[in-house]
Formats: structure tokens, C-alpha cells, sequence
């Protein structure tokens, strides 16, 4: 059963190959959901400060009754933060708010604060003195495993010439339609696994009627066969739903896609409308 597959991260650490995302779920409605996942037998759940629902996604660990070494729990250092203290408080803060003795890991949400997401300035300073910081909670046992997320190649680059501790992730957006292979490429290249974020598009894969055709031939749903995609790629998807049955079936992805049709996939045209998300920064929209 694929959710009990791992990936090995550079540090040897396994992380469970399907990760549950919790982005836009309540913090009201996060320690169900993950208890929920955690029943049906995730072990990967993906947070972040900026979801603002880490004490709910703690609540959820604690109520799934299963120890908390078989869990792997992700989180991520707000994108604004890009000072060294600014970055050793928020990792203690999080910490805290989740009531965890140690997070198994942490990644800078974004290189750029979310208004200049994608802009000129890359923060390169500020992404090293935050690096800093999470390489020091690593050093001390507060994090497991600690990497970057939506870094562009020269962004990855300024990290990797600084650092003493590489970065072992990538989380960036990744889904059938819009996957930025070079970076794929690269990143992987560098002994960085990738994870991939919003693999269902935020649902709007859902709505491409190529997808559906396809999924149909191989029997399965469209999150399944997106999910696969990403999974064949070397990535690891982080599909979200806060939906049991759902969950279930992201996990239910024990089917081969055929090479051709793995190049059908990647020739798929660039879904750019993510409906009412297309505001988000990650999406191509603009904050004030
Ligand atoms: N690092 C970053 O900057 C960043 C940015 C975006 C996302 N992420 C991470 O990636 C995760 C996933 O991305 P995402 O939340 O944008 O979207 P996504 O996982 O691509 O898509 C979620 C959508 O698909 C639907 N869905 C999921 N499974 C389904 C199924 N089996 N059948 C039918 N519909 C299904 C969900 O509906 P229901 O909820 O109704 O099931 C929801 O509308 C986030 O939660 C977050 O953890 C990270």
C-alpha cells in the first residue's frame, strides 16, 4: 500500500511518499482531519504557520492515538520571516503551538515575502539568515529534516553556496498540465527531493475533460491519476482534503501510467485559471 511506501531523504530520514495537505482546512476541522487520515493510515500530514491551523494538525496527532515517532509532520517557516531571530522564534513558536518535543520538518514557505512573490528582489540575504536558523534547530534535535519551498534555481543556488546543512527538500507547485520540468530536473539533480503541491491543481484538473477521458480508461479518479502522474515523477504529492473518502482514495494509487500516456500528460496545456485561488500568489495572482 503506497502510503506506507518512504522516500529517503539526503539526511537518510524516510518520509511516507503521500503527504496529507491542510491548506484552507480549519483549525477547527484539522485535529479530525488528520485524526482521520491517520486511521486510514497516512502518516504524512504537511502544515504551515501561515495556515494558521498548526494547534488543530497537534490536536489531530495527539487524538490519532499513534505514536508520534511513525508520524511524519511538516511545517513551514512564514514567508515574511526573513531574519535570524525573527526565524528562531517562529520555530520555537511553532513548536509550541503544535505541542511537539520535535517537528520532523520545516521549510521556508517562500524565498520572497507573498507580496513580492516571484519579483525582482530575491531576499537573498534574508533566505540565508533564515536558513541559519533552521539549520541550528536541526543541529540541536528540533527538526528532523529542513528544506525550502517554491525556490527558483538561483534561490536553491544561494542556499546550497552558503549552507552547511543542504536543504533536502523542494516543495513547489507541481500537477499534470503545469510541471516546470527544468526545476524538477535540477532540484533533483542536486540530491533534493521535490514535493509537489496542489497535484490535483486545487481541484481544476478535476474540470479538464483530457484528464477525465484518461482517468476513465485506466478506471480510476482524476485525483488518482494525478496523484500517479506526480508519484512516477520521482515527486511526492501532497494532495489536500479534509474528506475521508477522499483520503482514501488519493491513497488507492497502485496502477502504472503507461510511458505514452505519461507523455500525453506532460503535454497537456497549462491550466493557468484556478478559479477563485487564482488571487493566491502561488497561483499567479498579486497581493496589495
Ligand atoms: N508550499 C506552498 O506554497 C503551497 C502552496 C499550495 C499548496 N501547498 C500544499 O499542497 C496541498 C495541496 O494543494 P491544494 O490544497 O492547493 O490543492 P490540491 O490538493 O491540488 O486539490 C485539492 C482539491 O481537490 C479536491 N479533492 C481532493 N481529493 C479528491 C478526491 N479524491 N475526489 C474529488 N476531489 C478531491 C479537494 O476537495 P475536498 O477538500 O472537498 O476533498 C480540493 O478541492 C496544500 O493543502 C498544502 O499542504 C503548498
Amino acid at each position: 500500500m503506497m502510503l506506507k511506501e518512504t522516500y529517503r531523504l539526503a539526511n537518510g530520514v524516510e518520509i511516507p511518499k503521500i503527504g496529507l495537505g491542510t491548506w484552507m482546512i480549519e483549525n477547527d476541522d484539522a485535529a479530525q482531519a488528520v485524526a482521520d487520515a491517520v486511521e486510514i493510515g497516512y502518516r504524512h500530514i504537511d502544515t504551515a504557520q501561515a495556515y494558521q491551523n498548526e494547534d488543530g494538525v497537534g490536536e489531530g496527532i495527539r487524538k490519532s492515538g499513534v505514536d508520534r515517532e511513525e508520524l511524519f509532520i511538516t511545517t513551514k517557516l512564514a514567508a515574511e520571516i526573513k531574519s535570524y531571530d525573527e526565524a528562531v522564534s517562529a520555530i520555537n513558536q511553532s513548536l509550541k503551538t503544535m505541542g511537539l518535543d520535535y517537528i520532523d520538518m520545516m521549510i521556508i514557505h517562500s524565498p520572497q515575502p507573498w507580496k513580492d512573490f516571484a519579483g525582482e528582489d530575491r531576499y537573498f540575504e534574508g533566505n540565508r539568515e533564515a536558513w541559519k536558523a533552521l539549520e541550528e534547530a536541526y543541529e540541536a534535535g528540533k527538526l528532523r529534516a529542513i528544506g525550502l519551498s517554491n525556490f527558483q534555481k538561483e534561490d536553491v543556488e544561494n542556499i546550497l553556496e552558503a549552507s552547511t546543512v543542504k536543504p533536502m527538500v523542494n516543495q513547489i507547485l507541481a500537477h499534470i498540465s503545469n510541471t516546470p520540468f527544468d526545476l524538477v530536473q535540477y532540484t533533483q539533480d542536486q540530491d533534493i527531493l521535490v514535493e509537489a503541491y496542489s497535484p490535483i491543481a486545487h481541484g481544476e484538473l478535476l474540470k479538464n475533460d483530457q484528464v477525465v477521458q484518461l482517468a476513465e480508461k485506466y478506471g480510476v479518479s482524476v485525483p488518482q491519476l494525478s496523484i500517479r502522474y506526480v508519484l512516477q515523477l520521482g515527486m511526492l504529492p501532497l494532495p489536500k482534503t479534509a474528506n475521508p473518502k477522499h483520503m482514501k482514495n488519493n491513497a488507492d494509487v497502485d496502477f502504472t501510467i503507461s510511458e505514452e500516456d505519461m507523455d500525453f500528460l506532460k503535454n497537456i496545456e497549462t491550466i493557468k485559471d484556478y478559479g477563485e485561488a487564482s488571487v493566491m500568489p502561488v497561483f499567479g495572482g498579486k497581493l496589495d
